[in-house]
């Protein structure tokens, strides 16, 4: 089964074809993120507009990268929520139309089960169940798979995504944004135990996260450094930034490691835009393997905001008989 895969939920336009949800054979992801980062962040209104204009051609990419014609693709996966409400309805207007007029199913995704379902796409045995900690720009999470359509939420961030910390954190050391990336870099070459930066507990949850008070916490630090006339050198950057890592990771490590002690051992996967830090990728994967339990973690390619894993998670919910009807609307939020 062809499945042609839309995802407009943030700042890429992306359009893909899986075949069986499991085998890419195109994926292209048209970024805007040069746009937004005259801004430091992602302009909403701007976003729409950008995948007004991108969207067409990147579907016609994808179907002529796959080697396919429209009229071979059985069903239209979208990323229906949650997103940016206007950006989230581009695409799915775009889908809508297209499998009206194409006569195709037109199948809405989540985005978070999406980049759970980028794993699918690279490890054949990966099969529910499974743990899922998504960790991206806009949410945080740790999920019990227990089918390719039954999540259940074990933990949720509260406040600021993981994603949303490491920009402004970056961002305050004058890195351009998204800066995830660059602090990543940074980090490697710093004291992780340079500055002791506090991880955050919940008082009414031991699995969900809170990441506002870290965030606030580095900034905090830089501001009280620069009003103190202190210049931040390449040193001073690298140390903050490997700190600020070390106590983030902390946050995502202490939940992982009580779940896989306390409750049944199953395999994680790693996934969302953040599962590209080369030190998370090292703490989930030592946690993992000092525990005998599976771990997978995608390729970089696939952890960032693309349409294969829309369309690999679309199959599985055609599969589960779940399809949408030409008025489907967008959500910006919708629980998993
Ligand atoms: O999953 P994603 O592409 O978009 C959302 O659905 O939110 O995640 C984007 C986030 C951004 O916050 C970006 O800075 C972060 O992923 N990111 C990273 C790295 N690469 C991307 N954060 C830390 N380290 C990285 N290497
Ligand atoms: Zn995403």
């Amino acid at each position: 089964m062809y499945i042609l895969g839309i995802e407009t939920s943030c700042d890429e336009t992306a359009a893909s074809v899986v075949k069986d949800g499991r085998e890419v054979l195109s994926s292209v992801v048209a970024t805007q993120v040069e746009t937004h980062a005259l801004y430091g962040g992602v302009v909403p209104e701007i976003a729409s507009r950008a995948h007004t204009e991108a969207i067409s051609a990147v579907v016609s990419e994808a179907l002529k990268k796959a080697g396919i014609s429209l009229d071979k693709i059985d069903a239209v996966a979208v990323t229906y929520a949650p997103g940016l409400i206007g950006a989230l309805l581009t695409g799915l207007s775009y889908a809508k139309g297209l499998s009206y007029a194409a006569g195709k199913t037109l199948i809405p995704t989540h985005h978070i089960r999406g980049h759970v379902a980028a794993n699918y796409l690279v490890y054949p045995e990966l099969k529910p169940p499974f743990y899922a900690l998504v960790v991206s720009g806009g949410h945080t999470s740790l999920m019990l798979v227990n089918d390719y359509t039954d999540y259940a939420v074990i933990g949720r961030a509260r406040d600021d995504a993981a994603g949303e910390a490491f920009d402004k954190a970056a961002r305050v050391l004058g890195l351009s944004y998204p800066g995830g990336a660059a602090m990543d870099r940074l980090a490697c070459s710093g004291d992780a135990n340079a500055i002791k930066f506090t991880s955050a507990t919940v008082h009414d949850s031991e699995y969900d996260f809170s990441f506002s008070g870290l965030k606030t916490a580095v900034i905090n630090y830089v501001h009280t450094q620069e009003a103190r006339g202190k210049s931040l050198d390449d040193k001073m950057k690298a140390d903050i930034a490997a700190s600020f890592t070390k106590a983030l990771i902390y946050t995502v490590s202490v939940r992982l490691e009580k779940l896989l002690d306390t409750e049944k051992a199953l395999p994680v996967a790693l996934a969302g835009g953040v599962a590209a830090n080369s030190h998370l990728r090292k703490a989930v994967t030592e946690i993992c393997e000092a525990r005998n339990i599976g771990v997978f973690i995608p390729p970089l390619s696939l952890c960032g905001d693309n349409a294969a894993m829309i369309a690999s998670q679309g199959y599985y919910e055609y599969i589960g008989g779940s399809k949408g009807c030409h008025n489907q609307n967008a959500y910006a939020t919708m629980e998993i």
